[in-house]
């Protein structure tokens, strides 16, 4: 017998308390955001695929932007997948928007309406399926994110990991049972911003909850100690050397190299510098004697070499990047390595960067 069908009566009436404290709360509390008015799940997609991965506050002027430039399916698929690298640059996680773009194309400018074909769209899990199905067609699917998973997890006193397999099933199941079938919508929805405004993650103000009263973890003293995650995600160290080019010195036509980023890593199919990665930091003067930069420029232009910046820490998600960046000046005709490209500096806003390159550029500006 499953966890909950041992307590499904008890459940069953505690999930009628629990499902109107949090939709009244939300009644009272709710955000207002552009994408929860919409019905178009294809507005409702594109918000929930931003929102995989950044917070409500940053992703609110990408939303804006990328349904301005792509109202609908139609020109999502009909637009090139650099203009929509472009849309994405600064947000991260990448793959999100090449994901977007595949699966436009893959529609044929309709929507699917059921979620097991939504659930089969490149990049949607089964969180995005259910946030897609349940606010756009008020289907009864339990969307279970990090918000979730801490709200069940203390309200229910549960601290079986929920990075376990049976923490995730656990969790589904209880999510699936306090699903408010009359309105799955705004019950998602509510839950949500209950674990994102009321149930944080760090000092809640559980004086203040509605749900205080029958909270598990509230009542016990370990509201801080859940939900309970079994892996630390572990952070890898990266060490960027980039040369920016500065070809044609001293005139207003100057040009500079670029490179796509290719192959299974961050930042793919984004522009950045011509790059030299190293498994640790280098000074200036190791730099100075790599191979590699030997084979990308010759002794004399090797002579023009100067540091511009050393040590940039960025931080990812799962790895912190260090990063230096030199200049050399090659003259206005110089031709680019293999594999790079060569853009005017004016037209460096057409190419999509990282967030740390568009960094430099910002604090280069003067001097490009
Ligand atoms: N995070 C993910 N989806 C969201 C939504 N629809 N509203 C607010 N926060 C969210």
């Amino acid at each position: 017998m499953s966890y909950f069908a041992s307590k499904s009566v008890l459940l069953l009436s505690m999930n009628n308390t629990f499902s109107s404290i949090i939709t009244k709360w939300y009644a009272d509390n709710k955000r207002d955001l552009p994408w929860r008015e919409a019905t178009d799940p294809y507005l409702i997609w594109i918000s929930e695929v931003i929102l995989q991965q950044t917070r409500v506050a940053q992703g609110y002027d990408y939303f804006m932007r990328f349904v301005r430039r792509f109202p609908d399916i139609q020109s999502l698929a009909e637009a090139s997948e650099d203009e929509v690298m472009t849309m994405w640059q600064g947000l991260g996680y990448y793959s999100r928007a090449r994901n977007l773009h595949a699966a436009a194309q893959s529609m044929q400018g309709v929507f699917p309406t059921t979620y097991q074909e939504v659930r089969a769209l490149k990049g949607v899990g089964d969180y995005t399926a259910a946030a897609i199905c349940s606010f756009a067609y008020d289907l009864p699917y339990s969307v279970v994110d990090g918000n979730v998973y801490r709200v069940l997890a203390r309200y229910w006193g549960i601290d079986t990991p929920i990075d376990s397999t049976e923490g995730k099933k656990l969790f589904a199941a209880l999510a699936n049972e306090m699903l408010d079938r009359q309105h799955p919508a705004v019950y998602n929805q509510a839950i949500m911003d209950f674990g994102a405004l009321q149930c944080t993650p760090q000092s809640p103000d559980c004086c203040r909850c509605p749900l205080a009263e029958s909270c598990s973890a509230y009542r016990k003293g370990c509201v801080a100690q859940l939900p309970v995650k079994q892996h630390k995600t572990k952070t890898v160290e990266r060490f960027f050397n980039y040369i920016y080019v500065r070809a044609g010195a001293n005139n207003n036509q100057n040009y500079t190299f670029l490179r796509k980023r290719t192959g299974n890593d961050i930042w793919k199919n984004l522009f950045e510098l011509p790059l030299i990665e190293t498994d640790t930091a280098m000074s200036e003067q190791e730099f100075r004697d790599l191979p590699q930069l030997k084979q990308l420029f010759t002794e004399s232009e090797l002579a023009t070499l100067r540091l511009l910046h050393s040590n940039i820490k960025h931080q990812l998600t799962h790895r912190t990047l260090y990063a230096n960046f030199y200049e050399v000046t090659l003259p206005e005709d110089a031709t680019p390595p293999d594999g790079c490209i060569k853009v005017a500096v004016d037209e460096l806003e057409r190419y999509a960067v990282p967030r740390l390159i568009q960094m430099f550029f910002h604090l280069s500006k003067k001097l490009l």
